[in-house]
């Protein structure tokens, strides 16, 4: 039995070998990865995956595609149909964050139903590639089911129902997880807490410190995090996480780490000082992460990105990773899908597009090879 597993994992290691070995044949016509990917497909060093480039105590991690629907879009289903994805996936990265399979309109469709499925999929496919998994998310302001959040309860039925569905998903997957992104986008841009997360509105802020405790009862060894977009760049976002994470360590609420996502655009210049942003949280003692990483930017007619565009992205993606190891204790480091066939960018980010590792065809781009070399030179 084991002999045939081992057999089936090296047909699969092989045939994503050539799958991506021949693929800058493929591509030559486009603006794409140009000589550097023709002279390292010739020196065969392209065949070492990310994970296995990385240094040992980071974690590399992608955002899992999973089928469903969100806003009247709806999404295929790669994770379960796509076979290239599949082994893409379980080819380059340690770590798996499902992209939507966790969130409360999809886990939690209806008040006394649970749909665990596709989420265990996922638990399940980590478990057999040797990924660990980032949970995502617990309590946020945005994909709650309707009977949340058009629901009319008492505070005390709220708070009930979160910590419910606290201690059921957290429990279902405890000793499962690496990471949970415990509460997600809870300030706004102001630095005020954002009144859009019905918790937060209608129990105060207090709610965060509870989910933490909560979670971590549910499970103990997993590392609970803060997680948001707009912290690149030092500013009042920033500061209000470095006072609510101060705060939360002061009355000894179970808070391990703080995460930017670093969804960027290159509309808004190079992410040039996120590594002194990680860095006064890890002061605190606390983990860093990069959680969603992409890299959007406007593309120009005819929709494939110039050579100089994809220059600058490799360098903004380089830019994030070169922070994330900069500083002690970011362990772990993920992109938001590693191909612009199933991104995200251009549903939410109209005219803006290609802002994945890999085009459609799991062909690298340059920043792929960014990535890869200055996780090769760390280690
Ligand atoms: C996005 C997903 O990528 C989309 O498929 C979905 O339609 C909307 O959410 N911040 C987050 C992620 O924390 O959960 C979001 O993911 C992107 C922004």
């Amino acid at each position: 039995m084991i002999k045939a597993i081992r057999v089936g994992v090296a047909v699969l290691a092989t045939s994503a070998f050539l799958a991506v070995a021949v693929q800058p044949v493929q591509a030559a016509g486009r603006a794409t990865t140009g000589a550097s990917a023709d002279r390292e497909s010739r020196l065969g060093t392209r065949t070492q995956p990310l994970r296995w480039a990385a240094p040992h105590d980071l974690r590399i991690g992608t955002a899992v595609a999973g089928g469903g629907h969100h806003l009247e879009q709806e999404y295929p289903d790669p994770f379960t149909y796509d076979r290239p994805y599949r082994r893409v996936l379980g080819r380059e990265f340690n770590s798996a964050s499902p992209e939507n399979q966790m969130k409360w309109e999809f886990i939690h469709p209806e008040r006394n139903k649970y749909n665990f499925k596709p989420a265990d999929a996922i638990v399940r496919f980590a478990r057999q590639h040797g990924q660990v998994v980032r949970g995502h998310t617990l309590l946020w302001h945005s994909q709650n089911p309707a009977w949340l959040q058009e629901g009319e309860f008492t505070k005390g039925e709220l708070r009930a129902i979160l910590k419910e569905h606290i201690f059921t998903v957290v429990g279902r997957y405890r000793g499962q997880i690496h990471q949970w992104d415990v509460a997600n986008e809870i300030f706004n841009e102001n630095g005020e807490y954002r009144q859009e997360n019905i918790f937060i509105r209608e129990l105060g802020p207090g709610i965060v410190a509870d989910a933490f405790r909560w979670a971590h009862r549910a499970d103990p060894k997993a590392q609970l995090f803060l997680n948001d977009y707009g912290v690149d760049w030092p500013g009042v976002k920033v500061d209000a996480y470095e006072a609510l994470a101060k705060q939360l360590l002061a009355d000894r609420v179970p808070l391990h780490g703080f995460a930017s996502q670093a969804h960027l655009s290159m509309r808004y210049g190079a992410p040039d000082q996120l590594a002194g942003v990680l860095q006064r949280f890890d002061d605190l003692g606390l983990y860093t992460a990069i959680t969603e990483l992409d890299v959007r930017m406007d593309l120009p007619e005819g929709g494939v990105p110039t050579a100089e565009q994809l220059q600058t992205q490799a360098a903004y993606y380089k830019t994030v990773l070169d922070a994330c190891l900069a500083v002690e204790d970011c362990n772990s480091f993920t992109i938001w899908g590693f191909t612009d066939k199933y991104s995200w960018v251009p549903v939410f980010f109209p005219s803006e597009g290609a802002a994945t590792v890999m085009w459609e065809d799991f062909s690298l781009k340059p920043a792929y090879f960014a990535l890869r070399d200055t996780l090769a030179a760390a280690r």
